[in-house]
């Protein structure tokens, strides 16, 4: 299995052995209307003829597109900009430059330099996690290279959404796996989770499961 470069919250890595025997191969599109991480689509690149990634977060797929699509330029401007492990003003300052001009480079280095790599914002889209004194390591650069070697054979079928999950297409010839916060936990995208999201993911799965694609 192939691990993202994020530590990220409700990442799936670990559950792939038994996620992955669960999906419908017949179906030609793989879409994910809160894919996160990205691991789960990642591991079934090779499996699809599509794959669709959607998320909320438009910096996260901000950074999963250009990461996919055009590594090298995304890698060194955020290798630059994770640089604040002994300093909290500059992790300050780029936290602040974030939420005043928001870029998928900038989120990518707080990621890296937060408290436990745990991105965490306010209801209005805000970053507000605390410096965790880290920043762009050896291991990440190992996890990236392990990442963008296996990604990049399969980038001309993957595409990009950032919406609510509610817009995300219903298409019958797709095999969906829906991963959506879950209000018991702590998660940092919890934030800007409610009760009546719930309520439209439910309408939303009732109309899904009527059109018959395969579900997860
Ligand atoms: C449990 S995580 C998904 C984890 C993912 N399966 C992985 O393996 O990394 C839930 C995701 O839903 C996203 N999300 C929250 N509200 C959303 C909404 N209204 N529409 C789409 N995505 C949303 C969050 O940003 C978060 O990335």
């Amino acid at each position: 299995m192939i691990n993202t470069p994020f530590n990220y919250t409700g990442s799936k890595y670990k559950l792939l052995d038994q996620l992955i025997p669960l999906f419908d191969y017949s179906k030609p599109l793989f879409i994910e209307p809160f894919c996160g991480s990205f691991v789960v689509g990642t591991n079934v690149a090779d499996k699809y003829q599509r794959i669709l990634i959607n998320d909320v977060i438009s910096d996260l797929i901000g950074i999963h597109k250009k990461l996919i699509n055009n590594p090298d330029d995304i890698i060194s401007e955020v290798e630059k900009l994770a640089t604040c492990k002994d300093s909290q003003e500059k992790y300050n300052q780029l936290r602040n430059s974030y939420n005043e001009s928001k870029t998928p480079e900038k989120l990518w280095a707080l990621m890296l330099s937060c408290t436990n790599n745990m991105m965490r914002f306010n209801k209005s889209f805000d970053f507000n996690q605390s410096w965790g004194k880290r920043g762009w390591t050896e291991a990440t650069q190992k996890k990236v290279d392990d990442f963008v070697n296996h990604i990049s054979k399969y980038k001309e079928k993957i595409y990009f959404s950032s919406v609510n999950f509610y817009d995300v297409p219903m298409n019958p010839n797709g095999m969906y796996y829906v991963d959506p916060p879950y209000t018991n936990t702590e998660a940092g995208y919890n934030a800007y989770w409610s009760k009546q999201l719930e309520i439209k993911l439910y309408n939303y799965l009732i109309i899904l499961i009527l059109i018959k694609p395969k579900l997860i």
